[in-house]
């Protein structure tokens, strides 16, 4: 095992549309597997039927849109619920907890670009989060045009324009947020190009979690 002491190792993965966050974190899983560490994962907003619903609440596209606060402490009640009734009882249980997107989309999507003060984000952090922090965050970054030319062409040319053109300027500033964010906990944070193909982004990541959590690599050698 690891030296985190005792509970297993919690991962989060960030970053903007595009990136292929999704399928990275599914590899990992499958990497750690190879070498039989039972892993947990799971998402942001949701991961546990409580949390679930409140995913719904706030990502249903046809209700008028929360303001950013009301917004936030959804997003921080859910995170409660997926962390008491989902995360921490994976880590006691010595699973690798992988999670997609967590409290560092918050600070961005809320914080930046929603204005909510990073006070109140603090607050609700150590009221709900306290000590269950990511020992690792991978930020998966890609420039901002080719982010949205692949997030485009995953959604289909339907949804093209609209994608485009209305929201270049957002995801700059979601990718500068998250940028920022590294270079404030570059302990924690570790970002990862996410340019190359799918074989060699996962590889990348791999060799940073092998090299944070002293793991053996010899199959890719
Ligand atoms: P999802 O469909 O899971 O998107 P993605 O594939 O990009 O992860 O939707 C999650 C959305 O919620 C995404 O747009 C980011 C946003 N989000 C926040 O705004 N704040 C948060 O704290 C979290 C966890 C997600």
């Amino acid at each position: 095992m690891t030296t985190l002491g005792t509970r297993a190792p919690f991962i989060t993965f960030e970053g903007g549309e595009g990136a292929g966050k999704t399928t990275q974190i599914r590899r990992l899983k499958a990497r750690l597997e190879g070498l039989a560490l039972a892993c947990h994962l799971t998402r942001e907003p949701g991961g546990t039927p409580g949390a679930e619903l409140i995913r719904e609440l706030i990502l249903d596209g046809q209700r008028p849109p929360l303001d950013a606060l009301t917004e936030t402490l959804l997003f921080y009640a859910a995170r409660a619920n997926h962390l008491v009734d989902g995360i921490r009882p994976a880590l006691l249980r010595g699973e690798w907890v992988l999670c997609d997107r967590f409290s560092d989309s918050t600070r961005v999507y809320q914080g930046v670009l929603g204005a909510v003060p990073r006070d109140t984000l603090e607050l609700l952090e150590a009221l709900v989060v306290a000590e269950t922090k990511p020992d690792l965050t991978i930020i998966l970054d890609i420039p901002t045009d080719i982010g949205i030319e692949r997030a485009t062409a995953r959604r289909g040319a339907h949804h093209a324009d609209r994608f485009e053109s209305e929201t270049h300027e957002f995801h700059e500033k979601l990718r500068q947020g998250f940028l920022e964010l590294a270079r404030e906990h570059p302990q924690r944070i570790s970002v990862v190009s996410a340019l190359g193909d799918e074989a060699s982004v996962e590889f990348e990541i791999w060799k940073r979690v092998c090299e944070r959590f002293s793991l053996p690599r010899e199959k890719d050698v």
